[in-house]
């Protein structure tokens, strides 16, 4: 089966014990949207959630949001029965499942071995089940290369730095920054590290939760450099969020605008045997064409820009 591509550009989690949220969830807008069976689900009742995940995955008017769950880490009780009671009760309904705490490859081939065998005894298109991994552990940063190459189903890496910066023992505010003035970005090389793995292995990267949902501003500042870095979107702990997403990590009509006439002056000059040329003053050679062609890619994907003859 070929890899989906799928917007991400809000990530939207909600507590899979908490069905009163559901429908707002499912009508926030965002690309993707978790219902999670992981931390913000009481340990009491993380079995109970299972079925009112599978449910509301089956029953409610997504359009055109991604259905996830989070299960359990690999290395909890829960694992094994958020997999077979969830995949089987919302069947293809369940688009995506958010595999939390990964250390290494071992943790995906076990998700992805027994998703196998869950789809061949319910009769589900084979591999119709895809992954996202956070990578949240510090043994998981060291082993990501390995880990963004351990399945065909995996789409993204997420990176968590809630669960992270615990183990790495980094001393951080509740919004995860660190406490002291710290020279720099405390988390540009776990960041650094997780988009150069996704995007080596072809999958996406996706940023951490930001739980100070009332400083909308530093939430878009912090969107703005993760986009600036490539990751393609970002975790909201609340709908208000989504929005701010969706804008921050979409070409905006004049970069889509631009794009084109990067991709126009680059095909003139090849026309005419030549590999470079000049636009506004500037160079543009196959590095801007690639520059160029990821722009476009993903405006066609958002299905934005279509008609827009703009100019930067
Ligand atoms: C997400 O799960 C995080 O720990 O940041
Ligand atoms: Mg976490």
């Amino acid at each position: 089966m070929a890899r989906p591509v799928r917007p991400r550009r809000s990530e939207l989690a909600t507590p899979a014990s908490n069905d009163h949220m559901f429908a707002k969830a499912a009508g926030a807008g965002a690309d993707l949207v978790f219902l999670d069976l992981e931390d913000a689900c009481a340990p009491a009742e993380r079995e109970a959630a299972r079925g009112k995940a599978a449910r509301a995955l089956r029953e409610l008017d997504w359009g055109r949001t991604t259905r996830a769950i989070r299960m359990n880490g690999v290395d909890t009780r829960w694992a094994h029965g958020d997999l077979i009671e969830v995949v089987t009760a919302a069947r293809e309904a369940l688009q995506v499942i958010i595999v939390p705490k990964v250390r290494g490859a071992r943790d995906v081939w076990w998700v992805d071995v027994l998703l196998t065998q869950l789809e061949e005894t319910l009769g589900l298109p084979r591999k119709g089940v895809r992954l996202e991994v956070l990578i949240e552990e510090t043994e998981g940063l060291e082993n990501v290369g390995e880990i963004a190459r351990a399945s065909d189903r995996l789409e993204a890496l997420i990176f968590g730095a809630g669960d992270f910066s615990a183990s790495q023992g980094a001393r951080v505010d509740t919004n995860f920054d660190p406490v002291v003035d710290y020279p720099g970005d405390l988390w540009h090389y776990a960041r650094s590290r997780v988009v150069v793995a996704a995007r080596s292995a072809g999958i996406d990267a996706i940023d951490a939760p930001f739980p100070n949902y009332l400083t909308p501003d530093a939430y878009r500042t912090a969107c703005d450099r993760a986009a600036a870095m490539g990751y393609v979107g970002k975790w909201a702990i609340h709908p208000s969020q989504v929005e701010i997403a969706n804008t921050a990590f979409a070409p905006t009509p004049a970069e889509i605008a631009h794009a084109r006439r990067v991709v126009a002056a680059y095909r003139e000059a090849e026309a005419g045997g030549r590999g470079a040329t000049r636009l506004d003053g500037m160079l543009v050679d196959a590095a801007h064409l690639r520059h160029a062609a990821t722009v476009a890619a993903t405006a066609d994907l958002l299905g934005i820009g279509e008609n827009s003859e703009e100019t930067p």
